[in-house]
């Protein structure tokens, strides 16, 4: 070889290397990227501000570089309304092959992606809608929020036990308010207690003031009520203002109505108002505290509600599928990952059933009580480990 060969030899192999070194940096540095769809402005606008808060909250207290893989969120606001999240749901797929969909604000959100993530093979984690039939929609669904079946049942259980027989039942009229008036009726009538009434109220623009003044005539021990988070202080203040607990009627409802997002400005009038949820606030656990602390520190005092935790519990299960994977990620092998996961969440022990693919998790009854001047749901009940039970 004369020394011309060599140097071209030597710079040929130079650049090789060089080239060979950039692609698989490039293939190493190839960000996992998350698609997550959120409400951001219109009605539901809270369950949003709560979820990215809390996903956010998520990445900075476990980085952002998982099995060598940069971890990318990238937030897409469908404003509530589904025809914009099956649009954004696709372009996330198609144009930025997203590894992971997530988030789903409400119900007709999460239902209009499910057919996307089975065609695309993409894993679709449910962070806040709640409707028991969602996780069959697609085997690509995985479940961080609850369902209202779950949260419901154990209300129709303590009701009877504590003076409450006739109900009147006020829900939206849609997905999580049909379940839930469906689940708590059945278990109150097989207690010995009666539903009265059902009432239903449009999703969008509710206006609660004729339905409470046709309850407030039945005279009922009490209104149970599902709206969607956001919706509650809307529901308490028209019950306050017509009386209904001056002249006798209870509030009772799942925990979406007594939201951690608003229930410290409904005022004295809340107190006492019993309910079934997944997640307080005020969960008397040290790792609830650390969550609660951190979030507040992290975004100017808010207390995080049980999107929040819907939120960064998702977070943690992509986190941890990824892992699993060694940064690789897949569809399939994503999805595997996610099933049977079991850990402490702030809200206490959960378990994503590799089954249903829905979390199972406590269950606790709580009455808003004052603690240092702020109003809280304070759990005095659990019921530990429930299933949902519209999956049978
Ligand atoms: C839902 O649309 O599934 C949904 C939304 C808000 C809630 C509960 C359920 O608080």
């Amino acid at each position: 070889m004369n020394k011309r060969t060599l140097v071209k030899t030597a710079i040929c192999s130079a650049v090789l290397t060089a080239l060979a070194g950039t692609s698989s940096v490039a293939m190493a540095q190839e960000a996992f990227k998350i698609g997550l769809i959120l409400p951001m402005t219109g009605q539901q606008a809270s369950t949003g501000r709560q979820i990215e808060a809390a996903a956010r909250l998520y990445m900075a207290q476990n980085g952002d570089t998982i099995g060598g893989r940069k971890v990318q969120l990238i937030l897409k606001d469908d404003t509530s309304l589904p025809d914009v999240t099956r649009r954004l749901a696709q372009e996330l797929v198609v144009n930025d092959k997203v590894d992971v969909l997530a988030g789903f604000g409400i119900t007709p959100s999460a239902m209009a992606t499910a057919p996307i993530a089975t065609q695309s093979k993409t894993p679709q984690v449910v962070m806040a809608a709640a409707t028991s039939s969602i996780t069959q929609a697609s085997p690509y669904i995985v479940r961080t929020s609850f369902t209202l079946p779950q949260v419901s049942v154990a209300l129709a259980d303590w009701a009877p036990k504590n003076g409450i027989k006739k109900v009147v039942t006020l829900v939206s009229d849609y997905g999580p308010g049909i379940d839930a008036e469906k689940y708590f009726k059945e278990r109150l009538i097989f207690n010995g207690g009666q539903v009265t009434e059902a009432l239903r109220v449009p999703l969008r623009n509710p206006d609660f003031a004729p339905f409470l003044q046709k309850v407030r005539d039945g005279k009922p021990d009490a209104l149970f009520v599902f709206v969607p988070s956001g919706a509650g202080a809307a529901v308490m203040k028209q019950f306050l203002e017509r009386g209904m607990d001056k002249a006798g009627i209870k509030l009772i409802g799942t925990g979406d109505v007594t939201d951690d997002d608003q229930l410290n400005d409904m005022g004295e009038g809340a107190l006492g108002v019993v309910t079934s949820h997944h997640y307080s606030a005020a969960h008397p656990s040290p790792a609830n505290k650390k969550f609660v602390e951190a979030f507040g520190k992290a975004n100017k005092g808010l207390r995080p509600n049980f999107m929040a935790v819907g939120g960064y519990d998702g977070m943690r299960v992509i986190y941890e599928a990824l892992k699993k994977t060694g940064g690789k990620g897949g569809g399939d092998a994503l999805l595997a990952a996610m099933k049977g996961q079991i850990f402490e969440s702030p809200r206490g022990p959960v378990f994503i059933d590799a089954q249903t693919r829905d979390i199972v998790q406590n269950v606790y009854l709580r009455k808003v009580e004052k603690k240092d001047g702020q109003l809280y749901n304070v759990e005095f009940d659990v019921i530990k480990d429930v299933k949902d039970p519209g999956k049978n």
